[in-house]
């Protein structure tokens, strides 16, 4: 006789889940909904071990949902800096300022205005409900898929509608209905599948669920979840000018949507564009154009990117700009604005490479 898969994961989840991480709720204690939101958000696509500084970070400089809706959308984009997924702060921001103006300053309960958050998906708004309110939703991520494609032995790819349906089903029929029990549980598979059963090398020999998983007991849990059909990523590449004067940089703020939205970054310009002469007529500025530095790779989900960082020294002074997009900033400021972290690789190693000449 087989443990039912719910108690199973319970079971596994007392003795060998996550218990202390910053934002769970500790015995006895009321669930702070903001703080389990701010981590809901920052755990999309992301690690714990990625997280857990950020959020500390973050939850000091904006304690309330008050203090985030009242804090600019730079200030929140800086605090995001390097933790990638922008749209997520953009998002988040945004919504702090609805909550306030909707929903009287509370994060909301209904399981329907949650989902009416922008960045909130069905799975993120019910880890929150379950979570900060109680009130058990089933949740389905890139983990969980992974743990029930094994478990439940579902081939198809995750993404495909059947499979889709298929899980949300499974997911609607093994959650718990008692609130406790619900909590415990929606941890269990998210640290199930994050700690053991992996995507690659799952630690099948320690898992206490080996015994009724279907994979298992197939051998073909390294064929799945079966794989999605992989597009080849397309390779782009830019010339990112590293505009110089006087140890002050020039920034450009990006377009309010899109790849790193509102972040501050570099001025680009396409592979066969001259450089200086891009300086002059964009910015009005002279310069002399250093080697090109060492290439810098990105990926995105969605492509990768090869950045050519041109170094420009700038001859005089530049014209004072009435655009309010560019900004001149000392290297140390620059390195800690709200830039992307590709940036943040680039202006680091210009400002190394000052301080090695410098010491010579
Ligand atoms: N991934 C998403 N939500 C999580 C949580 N609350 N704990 C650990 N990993 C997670």
């Amino acid at each position: 006789m087989t443990l039912a898969f719910a108690q199973a994961v319970i079971d596994w989840q007392k003795q060998f889940g996550r218990h202390n991480l910053p934002w769970q709720t500790k015995l006895n204690q009321a669930a702070d909904p903001y703080a389990i939101w701010v981590s809901e958000i920052m755990l999309q696509q992301t690690q714990v071990t990625a997280v857990i500084g950020y959020f500390a970070k973050f939850m000091v400089r904006f304690p309330t949902i008050h203090a985030l809706a009242n804090a600019s959308q730079e200030a929140v984009l800086q605090s995001w800096s390097g933790l990638g997924y922008y749209s997520r702060a953009r998002n988040l921001h945004a919504s702090a300022v609805t909550i306030i103006n909707e929903f009287n300053g509370a994060f909301p309960r209904q399981f329907d205005d949650i989902l009416s958050l922008p960045g909130i998906g069905r799975s993120t708004a019910a880890a929150i409900s379950t979570f900060a309110h109680d009130m058990p939703q089933p949740i389905l991520d890139g983990n969980v898929k992974r743990v029930f494609a094994r478990y439940f032995n579902i081939t198809g790819a995750t993404n495909t509608p059947n499979v889709v349906q298929t899980m949300w089903q499974i997911a609607e029929r093994e959650n718990p209905t008692n609130a406790l029990d619900a909590i415990i549980y929606t941890q269990g598979l998210m640290d199930l599948g994050a700690t053991l059963c992996t995507r690659s090398k799952p630690r099948c020999n320690d898992c206490a669920m080996n015994i009724s998983c279907l994979a298992y007991a197939n051998q073909s849990v390294h064929l799945l979840p079966t794989p999605k059909p992989r597009k080849k990523t397309p390779k782009k590449s830019t010339t990112m000018l590293i505009m110089l004067h006087e140890n002050k940089v020039l920034l450009e703020k990006r377009p309010p949507n899109g790849i790193w939205g509102g972040l501050w970054s570099l001025p680009e310009i396409a592979m066969h564009e001259d450089a200086t002469a891009v300086a002059l007529t964009r910015f009005g500025a002279s310069a002399k154009a250093e080697d090109i530095l060492t290439v810098i790779n990105h990926a995105f989900t969605h492509y990768k990117l090869a950045i050519h960082p041109q170094p420009l020294q700038l001859i005089s002074k530049p014209p004072q700009s009435q655009h309010v997009a560019i900004i001149w900033l000392p290297m140390n400021d620059a390195i800690n604005a709200a830039i992307p972290t590709p940036v943040r690789k680039i202006l680091s190693l210009i400002q190394h490479t000052n301080q090695s000449t410098h010491q010579k």
